[in-house]
């Protein structure tokens, strides 16, 4: 190995290694609603689900205003973990959020009804209720495939599409596996899914969408 070559591979080991300490001391962010009340708190580490208390306890939390903006266009770069007991909540936290890694717990036994939440460029889902062990669930994308054949993207993989998921949220009521089915190119939602309720939400653009059903 040359000298040049060395220090080229310890630059890299550094690199990697700032990457991963920037990548530990993230927060999580945690929203919960008890009460009447929305908390959103910023967490070290991962608190059981559920546990308010320990919630409050361990994470800087601060109650969202009602003013607030909360769900739609909101997003988030690191991990998002939600705890909710009814479906509306569920709707208002996260409904067109635009997040990576989300976590979904529901907390109670109360049955959920079939109705679909949008999440925009979900990569990693994971969710659990009383009634279901943890389940998680990695979405990829063609560009996925792309970026591991190609180690360097070329401009055009830089094109990427409008990644959408809509989960079906009676998988909180205890179904064997969580499932996923991605389509790409999608140039109108509303022509290819006519029964997802969204027609009215997400207009027509000359944008192409890869549209992920969670079920
Ligand atoms: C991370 O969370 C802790 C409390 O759990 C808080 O004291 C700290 O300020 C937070 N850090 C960031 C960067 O948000
Ligand atoms: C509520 O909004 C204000 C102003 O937009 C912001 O400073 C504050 O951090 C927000 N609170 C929460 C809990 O997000
Ligand atoms: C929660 O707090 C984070 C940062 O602390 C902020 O980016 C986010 O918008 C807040 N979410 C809500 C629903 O208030
Ligand atoms: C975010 O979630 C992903 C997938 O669950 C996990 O691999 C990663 O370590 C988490 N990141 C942080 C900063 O906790
Ligand atoms: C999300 O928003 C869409 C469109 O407004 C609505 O049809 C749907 O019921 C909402 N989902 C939830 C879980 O609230
Ligand atoms: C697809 O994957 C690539 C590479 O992992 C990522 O940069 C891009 O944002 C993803 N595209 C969508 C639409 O999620
Ligand atoms: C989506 O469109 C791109 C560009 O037109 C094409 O290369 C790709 O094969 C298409 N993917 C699918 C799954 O049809
Ligand atoms: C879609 O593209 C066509 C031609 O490129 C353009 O004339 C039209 O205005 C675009 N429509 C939208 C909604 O952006």
């Amino acid at each position: 190995m040359s000298f040049y070559n060395q220090h080229l591979s310890l630059l890299g080991f550094l690199g990697l290694c700032i990457i991963s300490s920037l990548v530990l001391s993230q927060n999580h962010t945690l929203i919960f609603s008890k009460d009447n009340n929305i908390r959103n708190c910023s967490c070290s580490s991962d608190i059981h689900s559920c546990d308010y208390s320990l919630a409050n306890l361990e994470c800087s939390c601060k109650t969202v205003h009602p003013k607030n903006k909360t769900g739609s266009r909101l997003s988030y770069s690191g991990n998002l973990t939600i705890w909710f007991s009814d479906t509306s909540t569920l709707g208002k936290l996260v409904n067109f959020t635009f997040v990576h890694n989300l976590k979904l717990s529901l907390c109670g036994t109360t049955a959920l009804p079939t109705e679909y939440l949008a999440i925009l460029g979900l990569r990693h889902l994971r969710v659990q209720a009383e009634a279901m062990a943890e389940q998680s669930l990695t979405i990829y994308n063609s560009s996925d495939q792309k970026v591991r054949d190609r180690p360097f993207p070329t401009f055009r993989d830089k094109q990427t599409q409008f990644h959408i998921s809509f989960l079906d949220t009676s998988v909180f009521n205890g179904l064997p596996l969580l499932k996923s089915y991605s389509v790409e190119n999608v140039s109108s939602i509303l022509e290819h899914f006519p029964n997802l309720p969204f027609s009215s939400v997400i207009s027509a653009t000359n944008k192409s969408y890869i549209v992920t059903l969670i079920y």
